[in-house]
């Protein structure tokens, strides 16, 4: 199996994200790893927590990390993933005991004790953990397989024009890690408003009849409902089990190697995630960005998880 550590902000997507993560057989989940994003630290940390129960995870570390974006104000967005960060569905009381590591350390652990080129970062919300990590320890930048991140998109954005939010929100952060020398897979807006959870999707999902499938359809809900009002979509793209999808099976996403570079000074467009489609790419490209998805078979997979998780 793909040995990953999952950085997230549950959030509604990323709790798709830990639930395929954990049920899918190809995926060993290292840690997962929480930062501010969709919500403040302290409730998508409770957030991760609760999924971590609903799915039945056991002998996994959870850990908290950073509780602001490295130079800007905390932005969330109750727009879309409410005041809890995760509403819609009601919580169980948490089983799972936070690790008393802080998220950035736990993931420098975690990626020095395992062989070098063998775990790949998943970051689903901001960067900031991320950032944080490779300058703390740098050598976890030539010992990671990859980072597979759900952020940017070269051609939309949703959080402003050009923007998308998990790199708006620490664009700073977003440039340290597009700009280390590890290979960076931005799985961005362009792919993941293609998962769309369509209704013919979420009647498999309900099908499968267990806890954590009604959970997730529960979450389907209520994120249907804030992407329409809030963004005029007919259904809700979901965006970071995209990038765990590409990990456990590459030929489910399309990709293309462009450079990608973070904006950091315009008045339009901080955050843009600007990729150079000039062929042919640099020798020393570093960076690829998701161009299509395979839709059936995306869901194929998060359904598939849901029923090797059962009914913990
Ligand atoms: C990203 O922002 C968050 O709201 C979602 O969880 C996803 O990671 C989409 O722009
Ligand atoms: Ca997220």
């Amino acid at each position: 199996p793909k040995k990953i550590i999952l950085d997230c902000d549950p959030g509604h997507d990323d709790a798709v994200a830990i639930l395929l993560a954990h049920g899918n057989p190809d995926i060993e989940l290292l840690a997962v790893t929480t930062v501010v994003g969709n919500q403040t630290l302290e409730k998508v940390t409770k957030n991760a927590l609760a999924v971590g129960t609903i799915a039945g995870i056991t002998g996994v570390p959870f850990a908290a990390g950073c509780g602001r974006p490295l130079v800007r104000t905390i932005e969330t967005a109750p727009s879309i993933h409410g005041e809890t960060g995760m509403d819609g569905p009601a919580q169980p009381e948490s089983t799972i005991e936070l690790d008393p590591r802080h998220a950035v350390d736990l993931i420098i652990d975690t990626v020095m004790a395992h062989e070098p080129g063998t775990v790949t970062l998943v970051p689903t919300g901001g960067l900031t953990n991320i950032a944080l990590a490779a300058r703390k320890e740098p050598r976890i930048v030539e010992r990671v397989k990859e980072v597979v991140l759900m952020g940017g998109g070269y051609h939309v954005g949703n959080w402003s024009a050009v923007a998308e939010f998990n790199i708006i929100i620490d664009p700073e952060a977003a440039h340290i890690v597009f700009n280390e020398k590890w290979p960076v897979v931005m799985v961005g807006l362009d792919l993941t408003h293609q998962a769309l959870a369509t209704p013919d999707v979420v009647e498999k999902i309900a099908a499968v009849g267990t806890g954590p499938a009604k959970f997730v359809m529960e979450l389907m809900e209520f994120f249907t409902q804030t992407y329409k009002d809030a963004q005029g979509f007919d259904f809700p793209p979901v965006h970071d089990p995209c990038a765990v999808a590409y990990v456990i099976d590459p030929s489910i996403v399309t990709t293309r190697k462009v450079p990608v570079d973070i904006e950091l000074q315009g008045t339009l467009t901080l955050g843009m995630t600007v990729a150079d489609f000039r062929a042919p790419a640099p020798d020393d490209c570093t960076t690829s960005v998701a161009v299509d998805l395979d839709h059936a078979r995306f869901w194929d997979l998060v359904t598939d998880a849901l029923v090797r998780i059962g009914e913990p």
